[in-house]
């Protein structure tokens, strides 16, 4: 069995981070207000009342935190950049200071050998947008084409390759549907013209990027399906899931086409959202990769509400991160290989872009070293297998504000940060994941030199 030293010569070690979960500083420098800015400041939103407003003040602190990446001998830094710093109002005039944070911050990767590699939106719409409808509204996904570019301007000529969206599944579905995330709307399907408009955003950014001539990712989160028994009902409502979670988001991007909607009971031209000739905007700028952000697997049953298409329910006999998120390394094999299947020689190259735990432990984290391990040996089996998975980027560098989660619950880091005094404290994983970098690295070296003539 192929282990994670295995991974083949030149794959791409990293981290990820999102700007909203690290930076802070949400008044400073000329940044407007984001969705999630809005949203945290509702009663009850967010566990304990905790916002963003700080989170690990890494927009002060980043020269720590890249000596932290540094130290991990990483190649490659995954981050977003909050759109309201670069357009506080979501269009018209850049605010320069904010553009000149993340001119600095490339520079500062760059210094010690690491590539940035840039998401546009990870989830804090300006709010003034959200104000006009959102991602509900069309006009969003023009709004995100010319920040895009704005921002591919003055960073291109370093940074080689771009994430457009991070999961529209679950900004989607949280955001839209649910209201667990900003902007906190509770549309269920009809939440899912704001899917479309992500699309459609991401397709006019791609072109915009491909102009530049950068390359393009877009990260999805994507679980293997899995019927509760192989009953007929219960395998039609996994159906169902899987084209919720994973096809909706990944087949007009890759296909071309959408899947058909029906068990969802949306109409196949969501809602009136698609209009002739989007599905060509987002197939045809096509992907140089896919960002695959994976958890865990999903085990789907046969609805008992009649609201919905299907129930969700956990999977038992497996250990369970603190988030309740059960443990499936092989989920990952499964999820990848059966990309290979669905979308074979339409599929590009797959980065892994998010895959992690959050974890009680302290400093002491073993139980993330076992989820990491795990996961890279099953990915390592996947890319023996043959699948092209170019790199990893584990999420994520230091504990953050996860969300609807708070600050202290859900601790996602390889370095532990104790929010009153800001200190940064590597945990065990950390020197991990440096060692296993330093490892495979050493071995690919070798093997090179022994093979070459
Ligand atoms: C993903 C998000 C990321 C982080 C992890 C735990 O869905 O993209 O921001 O919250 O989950």
């Amino acid at each position: 069995m192929p282990d994670r030293y295995d991974l083949p010569a030149g794959f791409r070690w990293g981290v990820a981070t999102a700007a909203y979960q690290i930076e802070g500083a949400v008044d400073e420098d000329g940044r407007g207000p984001s969705v999630w800015d809005t949203f945290t400041a509702r009663s009850g939103a967010i566990r304990d009342g905790h916002t963003g407003a700080v989170a690990c003040d890494h927009y002060h602190r980043h020269p720590e935190d890249i000596a932290l990446m540094h130290g991990l001998g990483l190649d490659g830094y995954r981050f977003s950049i909050a759109w309201p710093r670069i357009q506080p109002t979501g269009a018209g005039p850049v605010n320069a200071a904010g553009l000149a944070f993340y001119d600095r911050l490339v520079d500062d990767l760059l210094a010690v050998g690491i590539t940035p590699l840039p998401t546009l939106f990870h989830w804090d719409l300006p709010q003034a947008l959200e104000d006009a409808g959102g991602w509900l509204n069309r006009d969003t996904a023009y709004r995100f084409a010319e920040y895009a570019a704005i921002v591919a301007d003055r960073l291109g000529d370093r940074v080689p390759a771009w994430i457009t969206l991070n999961e529209p599944f679950v900004h989607t579905v949280y955001g839209y549907a649910m209201g667990i995330h900003a902007p906190g709307r509770t549309l269920m399907f009809e939440a899912l013209p704001a899917a479309h408009h992500q699309l459609l955003g991401h397709g006019l950014a791609a072109a915009a990027l491909h102009e530049r001539g950068l390359e393009v990712m877009l990260s999805n989160n994507l679980t293997p399906v899995e019927p509760a028994t192989p009953s007929p009902a219960d395998a039609a409502a996994a159906a169902a899931y899987d084209t919720l979670h994973n096809r909706l988001f990944t087949d007009p991007v890759l296909l071309g086409r959408y899947p058909d909607l029906a068990a969802l009971g949306v109409p196949d031209d969501i809602f009136g959202a698609v209009r002739p000739g989007d599905l060509d905007l987002i197939h045809t700028p096509g992907l140089d990769g896919l960002g695959v952000n994976y958890y865990n697997p999903t085990r789907v049953a046969a609805p008992t509400d009649p609201g919905l298409p299907f129930d969700l329910l956990d999977i038992p006999d497996v250990p369970h991160t603190a988030f309740g998120w059960p443990v499936v390394p092989d989920g990952l094999r499964r999820l990848l290989t059966g990309l290979r299947i669905r979308y074979g020689t339409a599929l590009p190259p797959i980065t892994m872009t998010e895959n992690g735990c959050s974890t009680t432990e302290d400093l002491d984290d073993t139980f993330r070293i076992d989820y990491l391990s795990a996961h890279l040996d099953a990915l390592a089996t996947t890319v023996a297998e043959g699948v092209d998975v170019r790199g990893y980027y584990t999420w994520s560098l230091i504990d953050n504000f996860e969300w609807a989660e708070g600050l202290f619950s859900q601790r996602f880091g390889l370095v532990h940060v104790d929010f009153a005094t800001q200190r940064r404290t590597p945990k065990a994983s950390y020197a991990w994941y440096r060692d296993l970098i330093a490892v495979h690295r050493a071995r690919c070296a070798k093997e090179g030199s022994v093979t070459s003539p």
